[in-house]
This record gives structure tokens, sequence and C-alpha cells, in this order.
């Protein structure tokens, strides 16, 4: 029983490629140029292979703020491309978990969002990806959505590697303290993934549909920038002297973000057992893994 990953080499895919490695699990990884998930063949020549059981799709255009001058490619990535996914998983009868964003909302809510509030996604990277959702949602029965917040880790471009790079470069920082949300790392929501596939493979069946995923704790990314910078200077000299909190509107950017992207995850909980782990826990590891990289480079 293999699991074809899509989105190897993103921030989630990586992860969920090592895990499943580190399990003895057969898996068929791959992204960008090897699979194009906006091309039909591209995408059949990969599901369809007989030994395929599970696919999950990580692959995803994520740039926010170019997305608003990308809408073409965003809406061929985040939607058109899951459809593709989902029209051959269909036609194989396999199921498949696709990943997706607390963008989706608006966050004008003032309590956290639940898997049944409607999606009213206010930028083109959030409509892009609530139209993906929708395209898998309407082709198949077998389907889990993941939607998740927030995410960093050790790989690729992410909030924590940009407040570490500042934080030795300036000695003021500002960051927007009116968003709020839940900081998730890249290995949690890969073990999270690997949990539900392992229940899958074992039981052949699932309580299928969308689900919420974060790190346990709200915060700012003000409030987040902070404990990033707590917990980066216990280890090392930093160039930052001061941090401060700026309002939303202060922030140059060319899209609108939502100002509550807490996501509820009860039903995940509940359904699977997966317990959200607290973020401040997963920004240790993901520091302690970037260290490790950066010593293993400058000794080598
Ligand atoms: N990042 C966040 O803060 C965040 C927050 C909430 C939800 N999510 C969702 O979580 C999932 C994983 O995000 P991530 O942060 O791991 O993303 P990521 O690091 O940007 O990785 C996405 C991967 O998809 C690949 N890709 C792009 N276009 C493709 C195409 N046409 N065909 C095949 N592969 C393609 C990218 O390749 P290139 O790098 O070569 O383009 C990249 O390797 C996504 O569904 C995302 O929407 C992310």
């Amino acid at each position: 029983m293999t699991i074809l990953i899509i989105g190897c080499r993103g921030q989630v895919g990586t992860e969920l490629a090592l895990q499943m490695k580190q399990r003895g699990r057969e898996i068929i990884a791959v992204d960008l140029p090897e699979i194009d998930i906006t091309d039909s063949s591209s995408v059949k020549n990969y599901i369809a292979r007989p030994e395929v059981s599970l696919v999950v799709n990580a692959a995803a255009y994520t740039a926010v703020d170019r997305a608003e001058s990308e809408r073409e490619l965003a809406f061929a990535v985040n939607a058109q491309g899951p459809g593709l996914i989902a029209e051959s998983c269909r036609i194989g009868n396999i199921p498949l978990i696709h990943i997706s964003t607390d963008y989706v909302f608006d966050g004008t809510k003032s309590s956290a969002y639940v898997e049944t509030d409607p999606v009213s996604p206010v930028g083109i990277y959030g409509k892009s990806k609530a139209a993906g959702d929708s395209l898998v949602a309407g082709c198949l029965e077998k389907y889990i959505i993941l939607r998740t917040s927030w995410v960093c880790s050790a790989h690729g471009a992410n909030f924590v590697k940009t407040m570490l790079r500042l934080g030795n470069e300036k000695e003021t920082i500002r960051v927007v303290d009116d968003q709020k949300g839940c900081p998730t790392f890249a290995h949690d929501i890969a073990e999270a993934i690997v949990t539900i596939a392992e229940k899958y493979l074992a039981e052949q069946e699932l309580p299928w549909g969308c689900y919420h995923y974060c790190g346990k704790g709200e915060t700012t990314w003000f409030a987040f920038a902070q404990e990033i910078f707590r917990q980066a200077g216990e280890r090392r000299e930093l160039k930052l002297k001061s941090l401060l909190p700026i309002p939303s509107s202060e922030y140059p950017s060319p899209v609108k973000r939502p100002m509550n992207s807490v996501l509820n995850c009860s039903k995940i909980i509940e359904k699977f057992g997966i317990q959200p782990r607290p973020w401040k826990e997963s920004l240790q590891q993901t520091l302690n893994d970037l260290y490790l990289q950066e010593s293993a480079i400058t000794s080598s």
C-alpha cells in the first residue's frame, strides 16, 4: 500500500515524507517539476499507478501577498489542481487528504472557527483555496480536508525564519499585534496526517470530511515574535534591541488578512484522538532543528 505525497518539498510535504519513511511506509513523494498539479496528464500519471492507495496533497501556491497580482496562477494551483487530483482519485476510488487554510474565513467571528462556519475569504489566496476545497468536497466522498494555520518549520520560508533573520540584522522590528491565530508547525501537521493515514490503511474507512488542526494556544504575530526572540535569545546574541507592536493598518500589504484566524480543533480530537501540541513546545523543537542544521553547515 503506497501513499502518494504531492508537494513533498514544501514545509508540510518535507516533514510528511520524512515521517512516513521513518515508519517504513511505502511512499511516492513528488513535487514540481516531476508533477505539475495544474496539468491533468501529469496528475493522472501518478495517481493512476496501481500501487497508490492513498493520496496526500500538500502542494499549493502559498504566497498570500503575491497572489493578489498572480490570480490566475493561484487559482490554477489551489483550485484547478486539487480539482484534477480529486477527479483522478474518484476514477481510481482512492481517498484524498487535502490541506487547506484558516484564510478561507474572513476573521470577523469573535470566537474560534468550527468546520461548519461558512467560508468567506477576503484575498485571492483564501478564495483560491476555498475554491479548491469545494472542488474536492464536490467530487469525492472519501476525502479529508485538513484546515491549518500559520505554518512554520525548519524548512522553507516562514515567519519564524523571517524573524530570526531580522533579529540578526536589525535593532528595531515592528510586528502586527491585532491579528490573532494559532502557530502550527509542519512536523505536527505531518504527525496528524500520519495518524489519519495509518487509521485508513488499517481500517479502510475513515470519518470523512473537513477538520481543523492547529497548534494549541492562540496568540498574535507580535506575541509569537516575542516568544521566538525569547527562545532564540537563550541560545545566541541577537542584534535586536526593540520589538514594537503595530496595528495591521501600519503594515504595508496588498491584501487584508483575517483578524481572527483561530481554529477550533474539537472535531479532530473527538474523531481521531489527535491532540494539538502547544505551539511554544513545537517552536522549541523547530529552533533545535534549525540550529542543528546551521551547525552542520558551519562544521562541514
Ligand atoms: N504556509 C502557511 O502559513 C499555511 C497556512 C495555512 C495553510 N497552509 C496550507 O498548508 C499546505 C502546505 O503548505 P506549505 O507551507 O507546506 O506550502 P509550501 O512550503 O509553499 O509548499 C508547497 C509546495 O507545492 C509546490 N507546488 C507549487 N505549485 C505546484 C504545482 N503546480 N504542482 C506541484 N507542486 C506545486 C511548491 O513548489 P515550489 O516551491 O517550487 O513552488 C512547494 O514545494 C498548503 O495547502 C497551504 O495552503 C499553509
